[in-house]
């Protein structure tokens, strides 16, 4: 991506994927896709008390919990991504947007239910998860049951090569070509993905290039760290996706007893 831009005469100016347009094209990538939402309403269901997402974004998640009946917390740390989410539910009583860092929050409720969706444990590095899970522990209710996704199989090997390639990205006024690149770095445990508007690529242009890094992490290593931090060992079953993509959910409660740290 970096040299198609020199060789064009065009300067990246780099725009992170959850905040200001990012959000806008956060939602073009991702907000159709209705991965996990049948497992997590199915989780939901069965849950005693209400519902934590963390990372909760434009509420891909949130929002049909709601509709379906579901008091729901929903967390993010980007504000400009909660708008998103608060314009698709607006004024309704069963949805609280809090703008916090899942590594530190505190709320004053506990959860039957506190998910993360959309494979979004990889936006933290190791020390980040362990405030996580201590945060986690702290807001589940007695019982409670905490549920994420990861990728797994193929999908975890793509993501684990570095490359460029384009991609087609619906919109309202019809589809877009990105120049989309990965690329590993940190010794192969994080990678970099940018998305660049391949028409925003003149001589003299300068080009917003959407930006996010996330760590690569399978099912095993997090289980091993759920036990670690005194979670019960997760069960891990797949989400059924279109196209073939898989991911995997891994499910969790606190393995203690009612002794918690509060
Ligand atoms: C891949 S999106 C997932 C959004 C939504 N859950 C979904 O399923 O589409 C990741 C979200 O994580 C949020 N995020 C990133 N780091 C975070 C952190 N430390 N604490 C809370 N949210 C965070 C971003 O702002 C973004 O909204």
């Amino acid at each position: 991506m970096a040299a198609r831009l020199e060789r064009e005469g065009a300067s990246p100016r780099a725009q992170d994927l959850y905040a200001g347009a990012g959000t806008e094209f956060y939602e073009r990538l991702v907000g159709p896709d209705r991965a996990e939402i049948r497992e997590i309403l199915a989780l939901a269901r069965g849950a005693a008390g209400p519902i934590l997402d963390l990372a909760a974004g434009s509420g891909r998640l949130t929002v049909p919990l709601v509709r379906s009946g579901e008091d729901v917390t929903a967390v993010d740390l980007s504000d400009d991504m909660l708008s998103h989410l608060r314009r698709a539910l607006p004024d309704h009583d069963r949805v609280q947007c809090v703008v916090a860092d899942m590594r530190d929050f505190s709320l004053p409720q506990r959860f039957g239910l506190i998910v993360i969706g959309a494979t979004s444990i990889t936006l933290l590095d190791r020390a980040g998860r362990s405030l996580l899970y201590a945060n986690v522990r702290r807001h589940l209710a007695a019982g409670g049951v905490f549920a994420f996704t990861v990728a797994g199989g193929a999908s975890a090997q793509s993501l684990l090569t570095s490359t460029d390639q384009e991609v087609v990205v619906p919109g309202l006024d019809g589809d877009d070509t990105y120049l989309f690149s990965q690329q590993i770095e940190e010794g192969g445990t994080a990678r970099l993905v940018n998305w660049v508007r391949v028409c925003e690529v003149v001589p003299g242009s300068e080009v917003t290039v959407f930006t996010s890094r996330l760590r690569l992490l399978d099912h095993e290593l997090l289980a091993r760290e759920l036990v670690d931090a005194g979670f019960v060992r997760p069960e891990v079953s797949p989400v059924r996706t279109p196209h073939g993509v898989d991911i995997r959910l891994l499910t969790t409660s606190w393995a203690g007893t009612a002794e918690r740290e509060q």
